[in-house]
Protein backbone atom coordinates (compact mmCIF):
# COMPACT_ATOMS: atom_id res chain seq x y z
CA UNK A 1 0.00 0.00 0.00
CA UNK A 2 1.39 3.24 -0.94
CA UNK A 3 1.22 6.36 1.38
CA UNK A 4 -0.89 7.82 -0.65
CA UNK A 5 -3.46 4.44 -0.71
CA UNK A 6 -3.18 4.59 3.56
CA UNK A 7 -3.99 8.60 3.66
CA UNK A 8 -7.12 8.23 1.65
CA UNK A 9 -8.47 5.04 4.15
CA UNK A 10 -7.72 6.93 6.90
CA UNK A 11 -9.64 9.84 5.45
CA UNK A 12 -12.23 7.77 4.80
CA UNK A 13 -12.13 5.98 8.06
CA UNK A 14 -12.21 9.46 10.18
CA UNK A 15 -15.09 10.42 8.11
CA UNK A 16 -17.32 7.65 8.85
CA UNK A 17 -16.30 7.67 12.49
CA UNK A 18 -17.34 11.21 12.24
CA UNK A 19 -20.80 10.13 11.17
CA UNK A 20 -21.34 7.28 13.31
CA UNK A 21 -20.65 9.66 16.16
CA UNK A 22 -22.89 11.95 15.41
CA UNK A 23 -25.44 8.85 16.31
CA UNK A 24 -23.77 7.76 19.79
CA UNK A 25 -26.46 9.23 22.17
CA UNK A 26 -25.32 6.96 25.42
CA UNK A 27 -22.63 4.62 27.19
CA UNK A 28 -23.68 1.74 25.80
CA UNK A 29 -23.69 2.67 21.99
CA UNK A 30 -20.64 4.77 22.78
CA UNK A 31 -18.75 1.61 23.58
CA UNK A 32 -19.71 0.17 20.32
CA UNK A 33 -18.26 2.76 18.80
CA UNK A 34 -15.07 3.08 21.00
CA UNK A 35 -14.72 -0.99 19.90
CA UNK A 36 -15.46 -0.54 16.45
CA UNK A 37 -12.84 1.98 15.86
CA UNK A 38 -10.39 1.40 18.54
CA UNK A 39 -10.60 -2.07 19.93
CA UNK A 40 -8.93 -5.58 18.44
CA UNK A 41 -11.00 -5.73 15.86
CA UNK A 42 -10.98 -2.40 14.35
CA UNK A 43 -9.37 -1.36 11.27
CA UNK A 44 -6.83 0.72 13.11
CA UNK A 45 -5.62 -2.57 14.58
CA UNK A 46 -5.44 -4.24 11.14
CA UNK A 47 -3.78 -1.06 10.10
CA UNK A 48 -1.12 -1.79 12.71
CA UNK A 49 -0.76 -4.99 11.24
CA UNK A 50 0.42 -3.89 8.06
CA UNK A 51 3.26 -2.33 9.43
CA UNK A 52 5.32 -5.70 8.71
CA UNK A 53 4.75 -5.49 4.88
CA UNK A 54 5.75 -1.80 4.73
CA UNK A 55 9.36 -1.10 3.29
CA UNK A 56 11.53 -0.35 5.89
CA UNK A 57 12.00 3.20 4.47
CA UNK A 58 8.56 4.05 4.93
CA UNK A 59 8.07 2.46 7.94
CA UNK A 60 8.70 5.98 9.94
CA UNK A 61 5.95 7.98 7.80
CA UNK A 62 3.72 5.10 7.46
CA UNK A 63 3.59 4.77 11.48
CA UNK A 64 3.40 8.82 11.99
CA UNK A 65 0.01 8.39 9.59
CA UNK A 66 -1.61 5.71 11.97
CA UNK A 67 -0.82 7.30 14.69
CA UNK A 68 -2.87 10.91 13.46
CA UNK A 69 -5.61 8.18 12.52
CA UNK A 70 -5.43 6.43 16.32
CA UNK A 71 -5.42 10.08 17.90
CA UNK A 72 -8.08 11.87 15.40
CA UNK A 73 -10.68 8.54 16.03
CA UNK A 74 -9.64 9.08 20.20
CA UNK A 75 -10.62 12.73 20.24
CA UNK A 76 -13.74 11.88 18.24
CA UNK A 77 -14.22 9.28 21.36
CA UNK A 78 -13.18 12.07 24.24
CA UNK A 79 -15.26 14.82 22.81
CA UNK A 80 -17.92 12.42 22.66
CA UNK A 81 -17.30 11.38 26.23
CA UNK A 82 -17.17 14.83 27.50
CA UNK A 83 -20.17 15.79 25.53
CA UNK A 84 -22.25 13.07 27.30
CA UNK A 85 -21.04 13.78 30.62
CA UNK A 86 -21.79 17.36 30.48
CA UNK A 87 -25.27 16.04 29.34
CA UNK A 88 -25.69 14.27 32.38
CA UNK A 89 -24.86 16.85 34.86
CA UNK A 90 -26.58 19.49 33.06
CA UNK A 91 -29.75 16.64 33.92
CA UNK A 92 -28.96 16.17 37.03
CA UNK A 93 -28.56 19.64 37.75
CA UNK A 94 -31.72 20.86 36.44
CA UNK A 95 -33.63 17.63 38.13
CA UNK A 96 -31.98 18.59 41.59
CA UNK A 97 -32.18 22.29 40.62
CA UNK A 98 -33.50 23.94 44.33
CA UNK A 99 -35.84 26.89 43.90
CA UNK A 100 -33.85 29.25 46.91
CA UNK A 101 -36.97 31.93 46.56
CA UNK A 102 -39.50 29.44 48.23
CA UNK A 103 -40.51 29.88 51.74
CA UNK A 104 -38.40 27.83 54.14
CA UNK A 105 -39.80 25.80 57.07
CA UNK A 106 -40.20 27.49 60.13
CA UNK A 107 -38.51 26.01 63.27
CA UNK A 108 -40.80 26.68 65.99
CA UNK A 109 -38.75 26.52 69.18
CA UNK A 110 -40.28 24.04 71.86
CA UNK A 111 -41.62 25.05 75.36
CA UNK A 112 -40.82 23.23 78.31
CA UNK A 113 -44.23 21.82 80.18
CA UNK A 114 -44.85 23.74 83.13
CA UNK A 115 -45.28 20.33 85.26
CA UNK A 116 -41.61 19.60 83.55
CA UNK A 117 -40.49 23.35 84.50
CA UNK A 118 -41.29 22.72 88.24
CA UNK A 119 -39.40 19.35 88.37
CA UNK A 120 -36.36 20.77 86.83
CA UNK A 121 -36.49 23.45 88.79
CA UNK A 122 -37.12 21.60 91.95
CA UNK A 123 -34.67 19.12 91.25
CA UNK A 124 -31.48 21.68 90.19
CA UNK A 125 -32.42 23.44 93.84
CA UNK A 126 -31.74 20.36 96.14
CA UNK A 127 -28.84 19.22 93.45
CA UNK A 128 -27.60 22.40 94.81
CA UNK A 129 -27.96 21.11 98.01
CA UNK A 130 -26.15 17.61 97.42
CA UNK A 131 -29.50 15.35 97.17
CA UNK A 132 -29.44 12.61 94.35
CA UNK A 133 -32.42 11.83 92.75
CA UNK A 134 -34.04 8.52 93.07
CA UNK A 135 -36.46 6.64 91.02
CA UNK A 136 -39.78 3.74 91.40
CA UNK A 137 -42.23 2.75 89.69
CA UNK A 138 -45.90 3.99 89.62
CA UNK A 139 -47.87 0.34 89.89
CA UNK A 140 -45.92 -0.57 93.48
CA UNK A 141 -46.48 -2.69 96.14
CA UNK A 142 -49.08 -2.31 99.04
CA UNK A 143 -46.62 -3.20 100.61
CA UNK A 144 -44.08 0.13 99.60
CA UNK A 145 -46.95 2.24 99.31
CA UNK A 146 -48.48 1.65 102.31
CA UNK A 147 -47.66 -1.09 104.80
CA UNK A 148 -43.63 0.32 105.62
CA UNK A 149 -45.08 3.99 105.36
CA UNK A 150 -46.95 3.11 108.22
CA UNK A 151 -49.62 2.50 107.33
CA UNK A 152 -51.11 -1.24 108.05
CA UNK A 153 -54.11 -3.04 106.27
CA UNK A 154 -57.40 -1.56 107.29
CA UNK A 155 -55.32 1.37 109.02
CA UNK A 156 -58.11 4.14 108.84
CA UNK A 157 -55.00 6.53 107.85
CA UNK A 158 -55.27 4.59 104.27
CA UNK A 159 -58.62 6.35 103.24
CA UNK A 160 -56.53 9.63 103.52
CA UNK A 161 -55.47 8.65 99.99
CA UNK A 162 -57.92 6.41 98.07
CA UNK A 163 -55.83 4.56 95.68
CA UNK A 164 -56.17 2.61 93.18
CA UNK A 165 -55.76 -1.24 93.00
CA UNK A 166 -54.61 -3.41 90.90
CA UNK A 167 -55.22 -6.76 92.76
CA UNK A 168 -52.44 -8.55 93.66
CA UNK A 169 -51.26 -6.75 96.19
CA UNK A 170 -50.17 -4.06 93.58
CA UNK A 171 -51.63 -0.68 93.88
CA UNK A 172 -50.78 2.36 91.12
CA UNK A 173 -48.78 4.48 93.87
CA UNK A 174 -51.02 7.01 96.29
CA UNK A 175 -47.64 8.98 96.76
CA UNK A 176 -44.39 8.98 96.26
CA UNK A 177 -43.37 8.19 99.66
CA UNK A 178 -43.32 4.59 98.62
CA UNK A 179 -39.77 5.53 96.90
CA UNK A 180 -38.83 6.52 100.72
CA UNK A 181 -39.10 2.24 101.13
CA UNK A 182 -37.11 1.30 98.22
CA UNK A 183 -34.07 3.49 99.30
CA UNK A 184 -34.10 2.71 102.58
CA UNK A 185 -34.29 -1.10 102.15
CA UNK A 186 -31.46 -0.77 99.05
CA UNK A 187 -29.56 1.25 101.61
CA UNK A 188 -29.44 -1.64 103.73
CA UNK A 189 -29.72 0.31 107.21
CA UNK A 190 -26.25 2.28 106.10
CA UNK A 191 -27.21 6.44 105.93
CA UNK A 192 -26.66 8.79 105.51
CA UNK A 193 -29.64 9.08 102.70
CA UNK A 194 -30.25 12.42 101.05
CA UNK A 195 -32.64 12.16 97.57
CA UNK A 196 -35.38 12.99 95.86
CA UNK A 197 -37.84 11.60 93.59
CA UNK A 198 -40.26 13.82 91.36
CA UNK A 199 -43.21 11.05 89.25
CA UNK A 200 -46.36 10.48 89.23
CA UNK A 201 -48.98 8.83 91.93
CA UNK A 202 -52.63 8.14 91.69
CA UNK A 203 -55.35 8.70 93.13
CA UNK A 204 -59.64 8.88 93.07
CA UNK A 205 -60.47 12.38 93.34
CA UNK A 206 -61.29 14.20 90.51
CA UNK A 207 -62.19 18.31 90.52
CA UNK A 208 -60.78 21.48 89.41
CA UNK A 209 -57.73 21.66 91.87
CA UNK A 210 -57.41 17.40 92.06
CA UNK A 211 -56.57 14.71 88.96
CA UNK A 212 -56.59 10.84 89.38
CA UNK A 213 -53.17 11.63 88.37
CA UNK A 214 -50.97 14.04 89.52
CA UNK A 215 -47.24 14.64 90.27
CA UNK A 216 -45.26 14.94 93.88
CA UNK A 217 -41.70 14.97 94.54
CA UNK A 218 -40.46 13.35 97.63
CA UNK A 219 -37.66 13.68 99.55
CA UNK A 220 -36.21 11.92 102.02
CA UNK A 221 -32.97 12.35 104.37
CA UNK A 222 -31.63 10.01 107.25
CA UNK A 223 -28.77 10.25 108.85
CA UNK A 224 -27.08 10.38 112.74
CA UNK A 225 -27.89 14.10 112.92
CA UNK A 226 -31.03 15.20 110.82
CA UNK A 227 -33.03 17.44 112.77
CA UNK A 228 -36.19 19.24 112.28
CA UNK A 229 -34.64 22.59 112.27
CA UNK A 230 -32.93 21.48 109.28
CA UNK A 231 -36.06 20.34 107.65
CA UNK A 232 -37.98 23.82 108.10
CA UNK A 233 -34.70 25.58 107.03
CA UNK A 234 -34.61 23.46 103.64
CA UNK A 235 -38.39 23.99 103.08
CA UNK A 236 -38.11 27.61 103.85
CA UNK A 237 -35.06 28.24 101.36
CA UNK A 238 -37.22 25.56 99.00
CA UNK A 239 -40.54 27.92 99.01
CA UNK A 240 -38.59 30.98 98.87
CA UNK A 241 -36.74 29.51 95.68
CA UNK A 242 -40.26 29.13 94.26
CA UNK A 243 -42.22 31.81 94.99
CA UNK A 244 -39.86 34.75 96.03
CA UNK A 245 -37.92 36.11 98.57
CA UNK A 246 -40.07 37.85 100.20
CA UNK A 247 -42.65 35.34 101.05
CA UNK A 248 -43.78 34.52 104.25
CA UNK A 249 -43.49 31.05 104.98
CA UNK A 250 -45.45 28.98 107.77
CA UNK A 251 -45.74 26.27 108.90
CA UNK A 252 -48.43 23.82 110.65
CA UNK A 253 -49.09 20.85 112.88
CA UNK A 254 -50.31 18.05 110.99
CA UNK A 255 -50.74 14.13 110.83
CA UNK A 256 -49.13 11.65 108.64
CA UNK A 257 -48.73 8.05 109.24
CA UNK A 258 -44.95 8.22 108.46
CA UNK A 259 -44.20 11.39 110.16
CA UNK A 260 -43.67 12.42 113.91
CA UNK A 261 -43.83 15.21 114.03
CA UNK A 262 -45.68 16.46 110.97
CA UNK A 263 -46.09 19.63 109.76
CA UNK A 264 -47.63 21.42 106.85
CA UNK A 265 -45.93 24.05 105.18
CA UNK A 266 -48.11 26.96 103.35
CA UNK A 267 -46.74 30.45 102.00
CA UNK A 268 -48.24 34.16 102.05
CA UNK A 269 -50.75 33.99 99.94
CA UNK A 270 -48.63 36.02 96.61
CA UNK A 271 -51.78 37.43 95.03
CA UNK A 272 -53.53 39.10 97.76
CA UNK A 273 -49.43 39.13 99.97
CA UNK A 274 -51.95 37.81 102.83
CA UNK A 275 -54.99 39.99 103.38
CA UNK A 276 -56.95 37.45 102.08
CA UNK A 277 -58.26 37.00 98.74
CA UNK A 278 -60.38 33.95 96.29
CA UNK A 279 -56.56 32.33 95.05
CA UNK A 280 -56.37 31.68 99.03
CA UNK A 281 -59.64 31.25 100.18
CA UNK A 282 -59.64 34.37 102.01
CA UNK A 283 -56.92 32.70 104.73
CA UNK A 284 -53.92 34.84 103.60
CA UNK A 285 -51.85 31.46 103.22
CA UNK A 286 -51.53 28.91 100.44
CA UNK A 287 -51.05 25.23 101.32
CA UNK A 288 -47.99 23.74 99.73
CA UNK A 289 -46.10 20.33 101.05
CA UNK A 290 -46.54 18.33 103.58
CA UNK A 291 -43.40 16.89 105.63
CA UNK A 292 -42.08 15.49 109.12
CA UNK A 293 -39.95 13.52 111.07
CA UNK A 294 -39.63 9.98 109.62
CA UNK A 295 -41.30 8.14 112.07
CA UNK A 296 -39.19 5.80 113.91
CA UNK A 297 -41.61 2.73 112.97
CA UNK A 298 -40.86 3.68 109.10
CA UNK A 299 -36.95 3.77 110.19
CA UNK A 300 -37.37 0.44 112.04
CA UNK A 301 -39.68 -1.37 109.37
CA UNK A 302 -37.05 -0.01 106.37
CA UNK A 303 -34.38 -2.17 108.04
CA UNK A 304 -32.80 0.80 110.11
CA UNK A 305 -31.58 1.34 113.60
CA UNK A 306 -33.88 3.93 114.97
CA UNK A 307 -31.62 4.83 117.62
CA UNK A 308 -28.61 5.88 115.40
CA UNK A 309 -30.62 7.55 112.84
CA UNK A 310 -33.09 9.88 112.30
CA UNK A 311 -34.66 11.57 108.86
CA UNK A 312 -36.78 13.85 107.56
CA UNK A 313 -39.18 13.82 104.53
CA UNK A 314 -40.96 16.02 102.42
CA UNK A 315 -43.79 15.44 99.61
CA UNK A 316 -44.51 18.80 97.05
CA UNK A 317 -47.30 18.57 95.18
CA UNK A 318 -46.02 19.49 91.02
CA UNK A 319 -49.28 20.43 90.37
CA UNK A 320 -50.15 22.69 92.81
CA UNK A 321 -46.98 24.80 92.49
CA UNK A 322 -47.16 25.06 88.77
CA UNK A 323 -50.61 26.14 89.24
CA UNK A 324 -49.81 29.15 91.05
CA UNK A 325 -46.24 29.55 89.38
CA UNK A 326 -47.79 29.74 86.09
CA UNK A 327 -51.34 30.74 86.98
CA UNK A 328 -53.39 27.93 86.11
CA UNK A 329 -57.11 27.59 87.12
CA UNK A 330 -58.11 24.37 86.18
CA UNK A 331 -55.44 20.86 87.12
CA UNK A 332 -56.67 19.30 84.25
CA UNK A 333 -54.86 21.62 82.06
CA UNK A 334 -52.00 20.04 83.28
CA UNK A 335 -53.13 16.60 81.59
CA UNK A 336 -54.66 17.89 77.95
CA UNK A 337 -52.19 17.21 74.67
CA UNK A 338 -52.93 21.12 74.06
CA UNK A 339 -50.15 22.55 72.22
CA UNK A 340 -51.48 25.88 72.57
CA UNK A 341 -51.31 25.70 76.20
CA UNK A 342 -47.76 24.80 76.71
CA UNK A 343 -47.24 27.58 74.34
CA UNK A 344 -48.14 30.22 76.56
CA UNK A 345 -45.05 29.13 78.79
CA UNK A 346 -42.14 29.81 75.76
CA UNK A 347 -40.04 31.60 76.87
CA UNK A 348 -38.93 33.68 73.96
N1 LIG B 1 -46.97 11.40 101.18
C1 LIG B 1 -47.67 12.55 101.68
C2 LIG B 1 -48.88 12.82 100.83
O1 LIG B 1 -48.91 12.36 99.71
C3 LIG B 1 -46.79 13.77 101.71
C4 LIG B 1 -45.66 13.63 102.68
C5 LIG B 1 -44.45 13.16 102.25
C6 LIG B 1 -45.81 13.96 104.01
C7 LIG B 1 -43.40 13.01 103.15
C8 LIG B 1 -44.79 13.84 104.90
C9 LIG B 1 -43.58 13.36 104.46
O2 LIG B 1 -49.80 13.46 101.22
Amino acid sequence: MTKEEFQNLAKREIEEAKKEVSQVVDESSLNAFKGKYLGKKSHLTSYYALMKEVAPAEKKEFGMELNNLRSALSELLSAKQKELADKALAEKLEKEKVDITRPGYHATLGSKHPFYAVIDDVTDFFLGLGYTVADGPEVETDENNFELMNIPKDHPARDMQDSFSLGDNLVLRSHTSAVQARVMKAAKGVGPIKVICPGKVYRRDNDATHSPEFGQIEGLVISEDATFSNLLETLTLLLRHLFGEKREVRFRPSFFPFTEPSVEADISCFECNGKGCALCKHTGWIEILGSGMVHPNVLRLNGFDDKKYRGYAFGIGIDRVAMLKYGIDDIKRLYTDDVAFVEQFRKE
